[in-house]
């Protein structure tokens, strides 16, 4: 039942506040301050380091949470595509917590990199979706993200719920190694409670997006820049709009740009900036400017204080509202989502079965 959407996918992109909400309600104690896990929990204090592994969209949601538990926690964290994982046989010290985030459970390669640190990491922690899966059963403690069933092949609220959980865990894993105070926590908790809200404006932007995605559809090739937290979710943006529209776009480090990619630039390639204003910001519109001076058109996606210090060269700016710095890719990820969707929408592409895709990848 697409409850009145013409799409899965917009139907799920347009239920990500209410279900990050559940998943908040899940997490989150009475008072709303405290992060409740279920089972016996995780006690951070017993391990020296994190190892996540996953596939995709799920594989971007474990790079952006490497800043949150390094930054947050203090704690080391290793990113791994599990396909290269497996293969690859890594060492786990001992004192290792391993971590696999999956949609569904059953990837293939997810399940067998799991496989391979049973025996070896001190405990096997996976964040999933769906509750009676294989990963969720060979895991020492599963946590649920709460997203209800995803239909569309591409991935869109399960994402930010699993960005939400993943959050809750660095928050948690930060507050129990005595890096944030119980009043930071209870801050940051308070933020994350009002996220649906920011989301629901997010959404309210989904019909100036879609006017810029009937450009954006003639076009052959689309890059995303973003740094820090924006840098995943510039590899999300870039993966949601190869997959549904087949437009190649690929996405690097804001930073990355004159080491390669800038080379690409020219009038016919849309660059799409993800940058809230923020410590970064400069550096960024730096990298905007170096766009514009060779005819690249830019779409800036900031907020309210971005828009302000950015250049009226820009192509596009989409003003989402300002945030909690730490909860900034969850609330970018639904312009990433709604442009991908409007711009294959208008390519009339098949939205939700995109060709030689599958939901779920159970063959390696
Ligand atoms: O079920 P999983 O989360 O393990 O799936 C991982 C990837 O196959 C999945 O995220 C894929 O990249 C999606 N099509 C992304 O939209």
């Amino acid at each position: 039942d697409k409850a009145g959407h013409k799409h899965f996918m917009a139907k799920e992109i347009a239920e990500q506040p209410r279900v990050i909400g559940e998943a908040l309600r899940f997490y989150l104690s009475g008072e709303g301050d405290t992060i409740r896990l279920p089972g016996e929990g995780i006690d951070f204090t017993a391990i020296d380091r994190l190892s996540m592994v996953a596939c995709g969209t799920a594989f971007y949601a474990c790079m952006t949470a490497k800043y949150w538990f390094e930054q947050l926690a203090g704690l080391p964290v290793d990113v791994d595509i599990a396909s290269e994982f497996r293969y690859r046989e890594p060492p786990i010290p001992a004192r290792t917590m391993a971590l696999f985030v999956s949609q569904s459970g059953e990837t293939a390669d997810t399940l067998a990199a799991l496989r391979y640190c049973e025996g070896k990491a001190a405990r096997i922690v996976s964040v999933v979706n769906v509750a009676e899966s294989s990963i969720a059963r060979e895991s020492d403690l599963a946590l649920p993200i709460m997203a209800g069933a995803e239909i569309g092949v591409a991935s869109t609220k399960a994402f930010t719920c699993q960005l939400t959980v993943l959050l809750l865990l660095a928050l948690e894993a930060a507050h129990q190694r005595g890096r944030i105070s119980q009043e930071e926590l209870s801050d940051h908790l308070s933020a994350l409670r009002s996220l649906p809200v920011a989301l629901n404006a997010a959404l309210d932007l989904s019909g100036k997006i879609k006017n810029a995605a009937r450009k954006l559809s003639e076009s052959t090739d689309v890059l995303f820049l973003g740094r820090g937290l924006m840098y995943p979710l510039a590899l999300e943006g870039a993966l949601k709009l190869k997959e549904i529209s087949y437009i190649h776009a690929e996405a690097y480090a804001s930073g990355e740009l004159k080491h390669g990619p800038i080379a690409l630039i020219d009038k016919t390639m849309p660059v799409v900036v993800m940058a809230p204003r923020d410590a970064l910001f400069d550096k960024t519109v730096s990298n905007m400017q170096e766009v514009m001076a060779r005819g690249g058109k830019v779409m800036l996606i900031t907020d309210a204080e971005g828009e302000a210090e950015a250049s009226d060269q820009t192509w596009q700016v989409l003003v989402m509202p300002r945030i909690d710095a730490v909860l900034t890719p969850i609330l970018y990820a639904l312009p990433a989502q709604l442009l991908a969707y409007h711009t294959a929408v208008a390519k009339g592409t098949d939205v939700d079965q995109p060709r030689n895709l599958a939901k779920s990848v159970t063959v390696e």
